[in-house]
């Protein structure tokens, strides 16, 4: 299959990127680089000896994508591109509407007016909120930031654009919580900044680069205290999309959770890092931060039953492939010449 992948230099693009071509998948990246760079390409080309095409520029431009679609006679969409720092979509609501729903929107116009009927869509376990656990794909969605409602409004519009034209074939995606890098070292989590997420922020705590981590909370109701989440090797989801490509055909909307179907505390990610890596992690206990849960993992048995798929990999493979990445790039694709 020809795919476009939007956001394919990002961190969970340029992984599914590697998987699709090595399946034999032709790949078309559109991105505007806005968080990645034109390094991850070369990387790409070499875990896999094939380069995939790349065209700069925007989602939110319909006649750019159009000409995309039509000019390569793409046969399914990808689509990752988004913002995804929940923090700055509390600050700036607008733009994530704009880039997150509005990129959805836009790229689903041009498929219409091309004729591409299927799309696999970023979504997130963010669209659940505060729920019973574990998520079920019918778990209610009641997301508690603009982030969260970004995508549980992105899922809407699929939903109805499926429903409005018969040939559409939507698949939302809902991760839980992706960590890790190839197993290569080539590519990664590049966070610009301070990390919004735990294990780049381990990462570049073993690396030196941060003096130590910031537990925040140790007084939740789990099993030590500190909250629990869903990790999800980013090689399992990338392998997600493949079962999500190759597998659903049917017209429609569809769901899946792509979680472990379990989740690990705070305190036993970092002590899974230092025995996957040899690292110390120096960290100290913070107070809870606003809006975070105490436990969230999904039921992963739908796709498991309809894609065939599950995770291979442990919180233990995904530090060590973290730390791989970490220690060859410690500055990321910044400042690679
Ligand atoms: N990483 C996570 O923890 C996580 C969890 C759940 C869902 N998601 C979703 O998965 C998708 C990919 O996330 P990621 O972690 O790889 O993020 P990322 O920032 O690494 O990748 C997103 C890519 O989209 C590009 N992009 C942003 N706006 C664009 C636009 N308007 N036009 C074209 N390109 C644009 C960025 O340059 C970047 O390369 C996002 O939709 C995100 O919301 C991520």
């Amino acid at each position: 299959m020809k795919v476009l992948v939007t956001g394919g230099t990002g961190y969970i693009g340029s992984h599914t990127t590697v998987e699709l071509l090595a399946n034999g998948h032709e790949v078309i990246i559109v991105d505007n680089l806005d968080n990645s760079s034109k390094i991850v390409l070369d990387r790409i080309e070499k875990i896999t000896g094939k380069r995939p095409d790349f065209i700069e520029g925007d989602v939110l431009d319909t006649d750019f994508i159009v000409r995309v679609l039509k000019d390569n006679r793409v046969d399914a969409v990808i689509h990752f591109a988004a913002l995804k720092a929940v923090g700055e979509s509390v600050a700036d609501p607008l733009r994530y509407y704009q880039t997150n729903v509005g990129g959805t929107v836009s790229v689903c116009k041009a498929m219409l007016a091309t004729g591409v009927n299927k799309i696999i869509f970023s979504s997130s376990a963010t669209v659940y909120g505060d729920q019973p656990i574990p998520y079920t794909e019918s778990t209610p969605r009641e997301p508690q930031n603009p982030y969260g409602r970004t995508k549980f409004v992105s899922e809407l519009v699929l939903a109805d654009v499926a429903a409005a034209n018969p040939d559409f074939c939507a698949v939302a995606l809902r991760y839980f919580n992706p960590v890790g890098a190839h197993p290569s070292g080539e590519i990664g989590e590049d966070p610009n900044g301070i990390p919004n997420n735990l294990m780049p922020y381990i990462s570049q705590v073993a690396a030196g680069q941060r003096e130590k981590l910031s537990v925040y909370g140790n007084d939740y109701p789990t099993k030590d205290g500190t909250a629990i989440r869903d990790y999800i090797h980013v090689a399992d989801l990338a392998e997600g999309h493949l079962a999500a490509l190759q597998k659903i055909y049917d017209p429609g909307f569809h769901t899946f959770n792509l979680g472990a179907g379990h989740g690990e505390s705070v305190l036993e990610v970092i002590v899974a890092f230092e025995q996957a890596t040899g690292q110390t992690i120096p960290y100290q206990f913070a107070d809870r931060r606003a809006g975070d849960l105490a436990e969230y993992y999904a039921d992963a048995a739908l796709a498991e039953s309809q894609l065939g798929w599950r995770v291979k990999r442990t919180i233990t493979d995904a530090s060590a492939d973290a730390w791989h990445w970490q220690s060859g790039n410690p500055n990321g694709y910044k400042n690679v010449v």
